[in-house]
């Protein structure tokens, strides 16, 4: 039996690292983890201008600096990069666009559909409004990232990834045929089986709780909300498009945890949010799921070569290794002043993150 995994060092290419407190809580977790990160723009306000992308990218190296200090990461974590992303919103211009590609610290531009998750009311109302950003964006080279759900109250939830995909994406694509964009964390065969026949423009991240687990999850003994998230899981049979996607899809199909941090009490409420707290023990869920199919050995493209691929990045230097160490998922961690309990706590994972 195979007992050490070793990797390319990784990237996470869809991040959620919040802000203040709750990013200074979470940063170390990401940071020993992976290499870089494609971090998400869904803060309040959101991150719309490169002038603000640039001031979070400063709050994020100053928390990676303060980690370092207080001895949560070595220096090799600490040299965690951050890619930032703009946020798409009705107002976003073609000089924005310019501006933001040439800074170099730009790696790409988010589209939330108004309404569809977590901090998107700023998000895109129209797709014609937003005409001159995307042709901008074809023009020098900088991916969309889509969160692809629509946001019509008509549609069943379970329904709305599929549905964008025909309302949404085709259009986009027949318009912008030379814009590279990323269907991020796809959860539904319809998708995988989409972003497989695109064309290498067109790529997809998937979570790992999306390759670990279908809807059952959600009510297994009763609601459980530390599994709820956006696009939430689906049935079983779309897991699986999705394994076989990740696992033997080819290099359109790369790693993004989504890993969306929120305190317990918010989760744990009548209104919870979405959101899976994946960061501090990704790698090894990945691991879990990758195993389940019989392929560990794909887990590297998937993980650390196709990203930067289509970033047009390099790959990283150094690797990662697991080791075959059965260990527990803890209860609760600390985070901004309260707890958060991290996606599947409590249980075993049988893979274990050792220093490279
Ligand atoms: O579950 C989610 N949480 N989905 C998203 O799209 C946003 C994210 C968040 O920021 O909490
Ligand atoms: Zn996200």
């Amino acid at each position: 039996m195979q007992t050490q995994l070793t990797l390319r060092r990784p990237d996470d290419w869809h991040l959620h690292l919040r802000d203040g407190a709750a990013l200074r809580s979470v940063i170390a977790a990401s940071a020993r983890q992976f290499a870089r990160a494609i971090v998400m723009p869904n803060l309040k306000p959101p991150v719309t201008t490169l002038d603000a992308a640039q001031a979070y990218r400063g709050r994020i190296l100053r928390a990676l600096n303060e980690a370092r200090a207080a001895g949560e990461i070595d220096d090799l974590a600490a040299g965690f990069e951050p890619l930032m992303t703009l946020y798409l919103t009705d107002n976003t211009g073609a000089q924005d666009i310019l501006e933001a590609k040439a800074s170099g610290l730009v790696h790409a531009v988010k589209l939330y559909p108004a309404g569809a998750t977590t901090n998107s009311d700023a998000g895109v109302s129209d797709m014609a409004r937003v005409r001159p950003a995307l042709e901008a964006m074809q023009s020098v080279g900088l991916p969309l990232l889509v969160h692809g759900e629509v946001t019509d109250p008509q549609v069943d939830l379970f329904d709305r990834e599929q549905v964008f995909i025909d309302r949404v994406m085709l259009p986009l694509r027949r318009d912008f045929p030379a814009l590279k964009v990323v269907f991020e964390h796809i959860t539904t065969l319809q998708a995988a089986q989409y972003v497989a026949q695109a064309g290498e423009l067109t790529a997809a991240t998937i979570t790992a709780h999306h390759l670990l687990y279908n809807r059952n999850a959600l009510f297994l003994g009763g609601v459980r909300p530390h599994w709820y998230c956006l696009p939430v899981l689906k049935r079983e049979t779309h897991r699986q498009a999705l394994v076989q996607a990740a696992t033997r899809g080819g290099a359109q199909f790369f790693l993004g945890t989504d890993s969306a941090p929120h305190a317990r009490h918010l989760k744990e409420h009548a209104c919870g949010c979405a959101g899976c707290y994946t960061a501090p023990h990704a790698l090894e869920l990945y691991a879990a799921a990758f195993e389940a199919a019989g392929a560990l050995d794909s887990l590297e493209a998937f993980a650390s070569l196709n990203g930067p691929r289509f970033y047009g990045l390099p790959v990283n230097e150094g690797q990662v290794s697991l080791r075959r160490t059965a260990w527990q998922i803890p209860d609760s961690l600390p985070f901004d002043g309260e707890s958060i309990v991290p996606l599947a706590a409590g249980e075993s994972l049988a893979w274990q993150m050792v220093a490279g």
